[in-house]
């Protein structure tokens, strides 16, 4: 008869877990403080989830993905911090600093990755219902975003600026960078290109026509494309297509 005394601290231990991990889903990180499995942060209205992302065995990387998994159970991944180097599931974390910077570190406490940022006043980190992760100082300002620095994908709500570049990921199983981009090249026209261990070339718009005949123009340098409310993706260079499924 030694059972119930087990039983009995599992559930007080369980009662005296902090809120953190058990308590509805939350959306910020505030300053000085850190995530590691298993939490997560939840947008408001519940449709993006941040937190560390099983890429393999004890691999996992830092990325913001639909709650709401596809019908075959897997998950929709819209960013990530660490593809090219994923972290230990033990001991890992994302941990916003009293200076301003957020750094992911390994379970050896190593510095995978890191938004380069410092603040005098004291940050926190937002998961905001657009999906886009910010960081944030007390008067509203916004120091970094995940918006501005894709992975793969973007939403509705996030520009294609001149400095963004889609990548592909390597394979349908694995995340880490592949060989297909898309950006606006020096001639301000959105592009593809390929680029493997032996060959580079882009493949759209096709190559052998020039801009106009691509129904593209070279001529607007800003250099900004986005979805409009009604799934219209529209481009300073002229390309207008509509996305085949818009909206939730
Ligand atoms: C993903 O692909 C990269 C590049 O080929 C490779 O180094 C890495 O081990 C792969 N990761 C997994 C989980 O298979
Ligand atoms: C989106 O762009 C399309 C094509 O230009 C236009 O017809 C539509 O009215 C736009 N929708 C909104 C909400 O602006
Ligand atoms: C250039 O593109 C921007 C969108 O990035 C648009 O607002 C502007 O009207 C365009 N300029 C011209 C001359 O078409």
């Amino acid at each position: 008869m030694d059972t119930p005394i087990p039983i009995l601290l599992i559930s007080l231990l369980l009662s005296s877990l902090p809120l953190f991990s058990i308590s509805s889903p939350h959306d910020t990180l505030p300053t000085s403080s850190s995530l590691s499995i298993p939490n997560l942060l939840t947008s408001p209205n519940g449709v993006f989830t941040a937190g560390f992302h099983s890429v393999g065995k004890n691999a996992y990387c830092f990325s913001i993905w639909f709650t709401v998994p596809t019908s075959d159970g897997s998950l929709t991944v819209v960013w990530t911090a660490n593809r090219d180097q994923p972290v230990n599931g033990e001991l890992s974390k994302l941990s916003l600093l009293k200076s301003g910077d957020l750094i992911l570190t390994d379970a050896d406490q190593f510095t995978v990755w890191s938004t380069n940022t410092n603040s005098i006043s004291p940050l926190e980190l937002k998961l905001l219902d657009t999906g886009n992760l910010v960081l944030k100082n007390p008067s509203g300002t916004i120091i970094w975003q995940s918006f501005d620095s894709p992975t793969d994908t973007i939403l509705p709500n996030q520009p294609m600026t001149r400095t963004a570049k889609l990548v592909s990921s390597r394979s349908q199983t694995n995340i880490s960078t592949g060989f297909y981009s898309f950006f606006f090249d020096d001639d301000n026209v959105l592009r593809l290109l390929f680029d493997g261990p032996e060959i580079s070339s882009v493949y759209w718009p096709d190559p052998w026509k020039n801009s106009w005949q691509a129904g593209r123009t070279t001529y607007n340098s800003s250099r900004r494309a986005a979805f409009n409310l009604s799934g219209y993706f529209i481009s300073s260079d002229k390309l207008l297509f509509k996305a085949s499924e818009f909206g939730l």
